[in-house]
């Protein structure tokens, strides 16, 4: 692979990469900080503002391009998933990446594996409801890939709030050196959050997605002109999306347990969270309301 740019970067393939990588930096710098951006490539604006917020925080950057076997629910997906490893290489380093780590799913997972890590009450709701298995292989590989880049800090996108609260939980839960670092959803100029998966809708089907986004801050307005009734703010979000699309879930949560709210509860923030389908393509999004 051939990477021109006018950075320093290192491609890296396995753990011995990652050790000589590592021992090649404390040469010139006593025990450097190191952050990590986990990627399944397909590099989008969103991936590389998570990329600029880890050179924030740390010397050294390491992007993963590792489309995970195990997250997927089928997998004629997964063989469908857009790859090119070359051009995510390119456009990581021109956003900071110091060293693109590329491992083989051999790499990952060692011949004859049977570890899992398993997830809690935090995966019971919105996608960890309707994707079984999704976040134990999320998790799984996550952990892999601390304990191979034996990173200090590693960001992840906000748009994808369930499994960044999983993460910071799995962290926590086996004391895991790495603190979690959260970014803003990047968002196209209508609002559409940015994903991989946007470039597989069509025109048409790009417009109906710019509901979602106009949807979600119709109930934050309503939010905060007072409106508490939670199943009305559910209401008006369904009248305002376009009925193209195909709700997956659209539920107000409890911003920690990721538990539904009640009507009748009281909260300060609430997480409004979605996912549907637009021309088949299945798209989430997510608004706290409350918070600011
Ligand atoms: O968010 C993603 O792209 C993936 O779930 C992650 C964190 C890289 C694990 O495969």
């Amino acid at each position: 692979m051939n990477i021109s740019s006018s950075h320093h970067s290192t491609l890296l393939y396995d753990a011995t990469d990652l050790q000589r990588w590592r021992e090649s930096l404390s040469s010139h710098d006593h025990r450097p900080l190191i952050g990590f951006v986990p990627t399944m490539g397909d590099l989008h604006e969103g991936h590389l503002s998570l990329v600029r917020e880890a050179k924030r925080h740390a010397q050294y950057v390491v992007v993963s391009l590792f489309v995970n076997p195990t997250q997927f629910n089928n997998a004629s997906d997964f063989e469908a998933y857009h790859r090119d490893e070359s051009r995510d290489a390119q456009v990581a380093v021109n956003a900071g990446a110091d060293a693109i780590f590329l491992p083989s799913p051999g790499v990952i997972y060692p011949s004859g594996a049977q570890t899992w890590v398993n997830v809690g009450a935090l995966g019971d709701h919105l996608c960890g409801a309707t994707r079984p298995g999704h976040f134990r292989g999320v998790c799984t590989v996550v952990n892999a890939l601390f304990n191979l880049v034996r990173c200090h800090i590693a960001v992840f996108g906000e748009k994808d709030y369930q499994q960044l609260s999983i993460i910071r939980q799995m962290t926590r839960d086996l004391h895991l050196p790495v603190k979690i670092i959260g970014v803003p959803t990047a968002r196209e100029s209508g609002g559409l959050a940015m994903s991989s998966r946007n470039t597989r809708l069509t025109p048409a089907g790009r417009r109906e997605a710019m509901s979602i986004y106009k949807s979600l801050t119709n109930a934050q307005r309503l939010w905060r002109e007072g409106e508490r009734e939670h199943s009305s703010l559910v209401e008006e979000v369904k009248r305002e999306l376009s009925p193209l699309l195909k709700i997956d879930y659209l539920t107000l949560c409890d911003p920690h347990s990721l538990q539904p709210l009640a009507d009748e509860q009281q909260t300060h923030t609430a997480l409004l969270a979605i996912a549907c389908f637009v021309e088949e393509v299945r798209l989430i999004d997510n608004l706290m309301l409350g918070s600011s």
